[in-house]
C-alpha cells in the first residue's frame, strides 16, 4: 500500500508533463534528460551550433549555491533585458531545442532584446554548492520556494547590476512560474523590478487536476513518517524505485525521449551499476521536496509554503 502510494505521488507530478511530452515527441524534443548526461556548458554549445556567441557567468546565492547564467552577446539591446528560466529537471538548454528559427530566445534576440538564461540550484548546468556535496541531503533540501526567493532574486539583481537597468522581462516555463510567484509574494519589492512577466504553464492553483484525488489520498500516509524519510538521498521513494526499477521505469518512461541518443545528449559517464538504466526517470536527480510541495498545493488547493 505504501509502495503504491509513493509511486502514485511521484506519478502525480509526472503525469501532466507526460501529456506535454506526447506532443513534443514529434519534434524529438529531448526535454527531460538525466543530469549526468549533460555537460555543464550545454547551453553555450547549442547557442554556438546555432551561430550565436554567449557568455557563461556564475551567480552565487546567499545560501551558497553556484548558479550558471548565460547571456547571448548583445548586439542591439534597445528593447531591454529578458530572463528565461526553465522548468523542473531541466536546464537553460531547453530554450534552444526548437532550433534557430523557432526558439523563442532567438526570436527575442533578433528582435533586439538582451537575452539571459538562468539555471536553478541543482539543475544539470549549475555548478553545485560552495560547500555542500551533490550527494549530501542538504544539497537537495529545497523547493520552488527557494528557487524563487534565493535563485531568481540573485539572478535578477545580477542582471540589473550588469546592464544598469532598473527592470527586466521574465519568461518562465512551468516550475519557474511557481518560483517567480513565490518570489513576488515573499519579497514584494521584486515586483518593481519586472517590466513584464510571461509564465508558460505556471503551476499554482492545481486542485482541479485529474489526479488531485491521489494527492489527497497520500496525505494520511505522508504523516506516518518524519520528513527526513522523504527528502534524504536514500529516501523511501528512491529506495522503492531502486527495488522496483522496471516498474518505476515503465511509470516514468513516458517522460523520457527514447530517441535522445541522436539529439543533444552527450555520452553518459559510467556510473555505479545500481543506477537506473538510461532512459529512466532518476529520482536522484530531483529534489523530492519539490514533488511533495506540489502534492501539498494540489491537495490543499492553495498556493502555499511547504508544510512540514
Ligand atoms: C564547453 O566546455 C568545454 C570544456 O570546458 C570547452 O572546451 C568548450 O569550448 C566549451 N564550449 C563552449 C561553446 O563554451
Ligand atoms: C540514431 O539515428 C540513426 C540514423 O539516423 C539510427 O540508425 C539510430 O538507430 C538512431 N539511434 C537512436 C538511439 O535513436
Amino acid at each position: 500500500m505504501i509502495v503504491l502510494a509513493f509511486l502514485l505521488t511521484v506519478l502525480l507530478s509526472g503525469a501532466p508533463q507526460a501529456d506535454a511530452y506526447q506532443v513534443r515527441k514529434e519534434i524529438t524534443f529531448n526535454w527531460i534528460r538525466d543530469s549526468r548526461n549533460v555537460i555543464r556548458n550545454q547551453t553555450a554549445i547549442l547557442l554556438q551550433n546555432h551561430g550565436y556567441a554567449s557568455d557563461r557567468l556564475q551567480v552565487r546565492t546567499d545560501d551558497g549555491y553556484l548558479l550558471t547564467v548565460y547571456r547571448m552577446q548583445p548586439k542591439k539591446s534597445g528593447l531591454g533585458a529578458v530572463l528565461l528560466h526553465h522548468g523542473i529537471r531541466q536546464s537553460s538548454d531547453m530554450w534552444m531545442f526548437l532550433g534557430p528559427k523557432r526558439s523563442l530566445a532567438y526570436q527575442l534576440y533578433e528582435a533586439g532584446y538582451d537575452v539571459w538564461f538562468s539555471n536553478s540550484r541543482a539543475s544539470p548546468e549549475s555548478e553545485g554548492h560552495e560547500r555542500l556535496d551533490r550527494d549530501s541531503d542538504h544539497y537537495w533540501d529545497f523547493s520552488f520556494h527557494e528557487i524563487g526567493t534565493e535563485d531568481l532574486s540573485a539572478v535578477i539583481d545580477y542582471i540589473l547590476a550588469a546592464t544598469g537597468r532598473t527592470t527586466l522581462h521574465f519568461v518562465g516555463y512551468s516550475e519557474a512560474g511557481s518560483a517567480l510567484l513565490a518570489l513576488l509574494s515573499e519579497l514584494p519589492e521584486y515586483n518593481k523590478k519586472m517590466a513584464s512577466v510571461e509564465l508558460i504553464a505556471p503551476p499554482a492553483f492545481m486542485q482541479y487536476g485529474q489526479f488531485s484525488w491521489i494527492a489527497r489520498m497520500v496525505e494520511p500516509i505522508r504523516k506516518l513518517f518524519p520528513w527526513s524519510v522523504y527528502y534524504t538521498r536514500d529516501a523511501l521513494p528512491t529506495q522503492i524505485c531502486t527495488l522496483f526499477r522496471n516498474e518505476c521505469c515503465s511509470l516514468f518512461g513516458q517522460m523520457n525521449d527514447n530517441g535522445a541518443g541522436n539529439g543533444t545528449r552527450t555520452q553518459r559517464s559510467p556510473g555505479p551499476s545500481n543506477r537506473p538504466q538510461d532512459g529512466c526517470f532518476d529520482l536522484e536527480d530531483v529534489s523530492l521536496k519539490q514533488l511533495e510541495h506540489y502534492r501539498q498545493i494540489i491537495a490543499s488547493g492553495r498556493f502555499q509554503q511547504f508544510n512540514y
